[in-house]
């Protein structure tokens, strides 16, 4: 299936990505986990994105789910939904690199009312060749932007 023309410059971040992270924030522990994060493209003018972490024991973490639009001029506009009772709304531009992409997006949390409160987030994924590395840094629970999960991903589809 051919790709919608504003879709054309996201090709490469298209499939299935699996690796590991690491998170942690000024409140919690430090700790690792396995993630795997698809982006797929249904034959509209949008990429859905899927994403599914494990514990380092196998148990399952955090999972979310939402759609990737870019409007053809570099911007790019992201909505997610946390089963956390959160729900982001991300913008923010896609540049080529070197050797790949670079998307960085900040987004306005919303929380719902027995949520653990999540103000904003700053997201970057970076590819370059068959790797994906991802970055999350949130404004939570009262502390100032502060990095929370960071992964090294490949491409596996
Ligand atoms: C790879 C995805 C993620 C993983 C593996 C993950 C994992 C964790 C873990 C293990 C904790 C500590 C235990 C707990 O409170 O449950 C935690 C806390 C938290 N996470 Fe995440 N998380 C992920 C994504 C996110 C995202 C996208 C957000 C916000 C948009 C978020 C917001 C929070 C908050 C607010 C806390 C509580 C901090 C506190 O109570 O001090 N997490 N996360």
């Amino acid at each position: 299936m051919e790709l919608t023309p504003h879709l054309v410059p996201l090709a490469r971040l298209v499939g299935t990505w699996a690796g590991e992270g690491t998170g942690g924030y000024p409140t919690i522990s430090p700790f690792t986990y396995h993630e795997e994060i698809t982006f797929a493209f249904v034959g509209k003018p949008f990429l859905g994105y899927t994403q599914r972490t494990r514990g380092a024991d196998g148990s399952p973490l955090h999972q979310e789910t939402g759609y990737l639009r870019h409007t053809g001029d570099g911007h790019l506009e992201f909505v997610l939904a946390l089963p956390t009772g959160q729900v982001e709304l991300a913008e923010g531009v896609l540049r080529t690199t070197e050797d790949g992409l670079a998307l960085e997006l900040e987004a306005r949390v919303w929380s719902t009312s027995t949520a653990k409160e999540v103000s904003a987030t700053r997201r970057t994924y970076r590819i370059s060749g068959d790797t994906l590395e991802t970055v999350l840094d949130m404004a939570a629970v009262g502390q100032p932007m502060a990095r929370h999960l960071e992964s090294h991903l490949v491409r596996t589809a």
